[in-house]
């Protein structure tokens, strides 16, 4: 089935806190956002590429992705030189609405749609071949999960910091990206996210919970620690530290 990636990468970045949207910060000298379209199309299972980019810097973003990447791996079951081309698209005012513009971007033909994060530019090809590979088998939507180290409590909302349920950590995963989903599916739950009430639905900070929000089934597949987010300058410092150390 055609599939195509939605990488969103039009948030401003403010726990980041650079001058620049977080997804131009570059690390080893390439941009978030090239890093995560170079490992999309290294999968070899993504066929169109929709990046969602922060209206005043369309320009920017388009002289860093360009209109193809290129498949450079030995995973591509293409030819080497084909480029995944590759489509940009202003965001919206949040995340929801940023894959929204990218989903009304998308031709007829797509029916496998992934949607992943610049902010995890180096979840690996594998893993985007993975998640891709279990929608093809037949889940309508689909999502990495990491086993969960810590131990985690859930406190009182509004901030009451009174524990209130311990959780069974061997239950729990910790949702990466990219994410897969039936098109007609993913198409259906964003349709009904931009119906519901704002502020209910800025509560959701991922695709599959508003799929799970219609009552569909979410299949987990296991996760990689390498598709970690980057949300704080720490958290480039350690993937730049990784890379040097040849540890991804
Ligand atoms: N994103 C987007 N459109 C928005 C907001 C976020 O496309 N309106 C994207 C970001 O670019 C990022 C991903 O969603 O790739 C996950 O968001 P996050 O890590 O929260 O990034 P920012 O929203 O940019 O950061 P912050 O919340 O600290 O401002
Ligand atoms: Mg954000």
């Amino acid at each position: 089935p055609r599939t195509a990636a939605v990488l969103t990468a039009a948030g401003s970045g403010s726990r980041f806190g650079a001058a620049v949207p977080k997804a131009l910060v570059l690390l080893e000298g390439l941009p978030l956002v090239a890093h995560a379209a170079r490992r999309l199309a290294e999968s070899g299972v993504v066929d169109l590429i929709v990046v969602t980019a922060p209206e005043a810097f369309l320009a920017e973003f388009r002289s860093v992705v360009g209109r193809s990447v290129l498949r450079s791996s030995g995973l591509s079951e293409r030819p080497e030189s084909a480029g995944v081309p590759v489509l940009l698209t202003a965001g919206g005012a949040s995340r929801q609405a940023s894959v929204g513009a990218a989903l009304a971007m998308l031709p007829p033909s797509i029916e496998v749609v992934l949607v992943h994060d610049a902010a995890r530019p180096l979840a690996p090809a594998a893993l985007v071949a993975r998640v891709a590979a279990a929608v093809r088998a037949g889940h309508g939507a689909v999502i990495p999960g990491a086993a969960v180290t810590d131990t985690i409590v859930q406190v009182g909302s509004d901030g009451d910091p009174a524990v209130v349920a311990n959780p069974d950590r061997s239950a729990l995963r910790i949702v990466q990206t990219p994410q897969g989903f039936d098109r007609a599916l993913l198409d259906r739950a964003h349709a009904a996210a931009a119906h519901r009430a704002v502020d209910e639905a800025a509560a959701a900070t991922d695709d599959a919970s508003l799929v799970a929000a219609l009552g569909e089934q979410v299949h987990v597949v296991p996760g990689d620690p390498d598709a970690f987010k980057i949300t704080a300058p720490r958290d480039l410092e350690l993937a730049q530290l990784a890379l040097r150390a040849g540890l991804i």
